[in-house]
């Protein structure tokens, strides 16, 4: 019988998002602080390997209760091999039955669907924030914008049924786009999520910048007519567009923390286990070292992985307070 991951309020902890790797072939203005050195290339040894992080998988899922793991980057497709790990993974999770998911900017799936979907990939999410090809090169420093419209296209006409894409809105950047999105998606099998911006180090938050998801909602809706679905996950409100085929969620972050309702951890490629994005005391778990001790059982590390969730605390501060600090990049930790 498995443990199950429960911290001192009761929330039960059954979704792991592993990030892979933080080095990102965008630069997306929100997500990377343009402070730290571009050029450092992270010494190898200090990710997690492809064993170790079969191991963890295998642990959280088999001994801990994680039903659902999410990969993230910064840009897990660059992660060299990537391909390998995830058919590696794919007895796993016919074994255990995890949700297996993708985060990614789209940019380099091509050549790849077929295979991620025969390793079983059952979630991909996608990233994009503007279908302007200027303003998609503003905020990511890049003109992949059709690339990634592609590869869209590609997931839908290979099957895949859960696909979503999601926007950071960011005032008189990309803000007038949202209905724009909601058009140019309508008819498709998609769910489009617009995420409130939020504060990490040097990314440009500010109340200015900051657009609230009711402001998205209200733009689209002077456009389409949005219907609440009801669901039991409280981090994304969805709605369906009126005589239309695709959905639309807002994630609020910012403006309505789901502290209540988390029932995520983050391990970062580093092999830090994060038990809270916003923790201002930026606590972290080092699995690393346990995985890489010839001495660690696995019960070793269920041991410390259970243990650690006694830390998380029942909510973090206010994410607009906490916009002054140093904080870690999303590029960093994954999303
Ligand atoms: N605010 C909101 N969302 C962000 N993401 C990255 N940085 C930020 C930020 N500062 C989003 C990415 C990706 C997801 C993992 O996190 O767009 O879709």
């Amino acid at each position: 019988m498995p443990l199950v991951l429960k911290d001192r309020f009761g929330r039960i902890h059954d979704y792991l998002r592993i990030s892979l790797t933080d080095r990102c072939n965008l630069n997306c203005i929100y997500c990377c602080n343009p402070q730290l050195p571009k050029s450092l290339k992270p010494d190898k040894k200090e990710i997690l390997n492809f064993d170790e992080l079969l191991r963890v998988v295998r642990i959280f899922t088999e001994s801990l209760g994680i039903r659902k793991v999410r990969f993230t980057g910064g840009e897990p497709m660059l992660r060299k091999d990537i391909m390998k790990f995830f058919e590696a993974l794919s007895p796993l999770k016919k074994r255990t039955g995890f949700e297996f998911a993708v985060t990614t900017n789209g940019t380099l799936l091509e050549g790849n669907i077929e295979a991620l979907k025969s390793a079983g990939l059952d979630r991909i999410n996608i990233s994009l924030d503007s279908l302007r090809s200027e303003v998609f090169k503003y905020i990511t420093g890049s003109d992949k914008l059709s690339e990634v419209l592609k590869n869209i296209n590609g997931l839908e006409e290979t099957g895949f049924q859960n696909i979503k894409i999601n926007s950071v809105v960011m005032r008189n950047i990309n803000d007038s786009e949202a209905a724009e999105f909601a058009d140019f998606f309508r008819n498709r099998n998609i769910t489009v999520r617009f995420i409130e911006f939020m504060p990490f180090e040097n990314n440009g938050w500010t109340r200015e910048t900051f657009v609230s998801s009711e402001e998205v909602k209200k733009n689209i809706e002077k456009h389409f007519h949005l219907e609440k679905i009801e669901d039991k996950s409280q981090i994304a409100q969805l709605y369906r567009m009126t005589g239309y085929k695709a959905k639309i969620g807002f994630i609020s972050p910012v403006s309505q923390h789901f502290c209540s309702e988390c029932n995520r951890l983050r391990l970062k490629a580093n092999g830090r286990l994060k038990l809270c994005l916003f923790d201002p005391a930026q606590r972290e778990i080092d699995l690393r070292d346990v995985l890489r001790d010839e001495g660690s059982s696995d019960l070793d590390i269920i041991t410390i992985i259970s243990e650690s969730l006694s830390l998380k605390e029942r909510e973090h501060p206010e994410v607009s307070t906490l916009a002054l600090e140093n904080r870690n990049s999303m590029q960093n930790i994954g999303g």
